[in-house]
């Protein structure tokens, strides 16, 4: 049965679009696209791919809790084996989280674990790494914490700037995220133990590195 999959958004949606445009059929749906904000350009996109899209806006909850709780109400009406954070910009209760274990996966923008949290390429532009990039995690309650799945590393470039590692990054989000959720869609990847396992083996530290991918993708365990 194919696996039915719910993206939760709050802006542009251009993982979301990534995601839309490599889905493997065989194996999955996105069922549903949720935003918390009315105007996010990506309900746009979900709507002409004829895909089902809900705003919930979280202004109307008197708590994170009480946005989280009319979420879960709502998404688990669609009956979702996977929820993908595709830019939604809420922290979740360890409520939500938890009810979601093995099922949510988030994309970062920095080969975690640095650079957890936010303005990430600038960061990583004023510590004089030679490369940045962005990583596929599964999302448990420490933010951007979970276990890993895969990452790709994107060179920074001498004249880089914020905005143009962040175009990169991009790119490298858009070929990585759809990898992931086609490989948790055919069921090659779990969470098994608290480790991302693909095959039912644990990513290895090394090169998982994937077909027709510019960009050299690698694997990692959990740290
Ligand atoms: C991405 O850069 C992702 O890393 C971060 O939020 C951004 C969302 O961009 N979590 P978009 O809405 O998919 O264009």
């Amino acid at each position: 049965m194919a696996c039915r999959i719910v993206v939760l958004i709050s802006g542009s949606g251009s993982n979301l679009q990534a995601l839309i445009d490599h889905l493997d059929p065989a194996h999955g749906q996105i069922v549903l696209v949720v935003s918390n904000r009315a105007d996010a350009y990506g309900l746009q996109r979900a709507a002409k791919a004829g895909i089902e899209t809900q705003v919930l806006d979280h202004n109307i909850y008197a708590s994170r809790e009480a946005f989280d709780q009319a979420m879960m109400a709502r998404l688990d009406s669609y009956s979702p084996d996977l929820l993908i954070l595709a830019g939604f910009m809420r922290i979740l209760t360890p409520a939500f989280v938890n009810h979601y274990h093995g099922r949510l996966l988030n994309i970062h923008p920095s080969l975690l674990p640095k650079y957890k949290g936010l303005n990430t390429h600038q960061r990583a532009l004023n510590a004089g790494e030679a490369e940045h990039g962005a990583t596929v995690h599964f999302v448990t309650e420490e933010l951007d914490g979970g276990p890993l799945i895969v990452q790709a590393p994107v060179p920074i470039v001498s004249g880089d700037t914020s905005a143009t590692l962040a175009a990169r990054v991009q790119q490298s989000e858009h070929l990585l995220y759809p990898q992931a959720m086609n490989w948790f869609a055919s069921g090659r990847l779990r969470l098994i133990d608290n480790r991302a396992c693909l095959d039912g083996k644990p990513v290895g530290p090394v090169g998982t590195r994937l077909e027709n991918m510019e960009t050299d993708m690698r694997g990692m365990t959990d740290v």
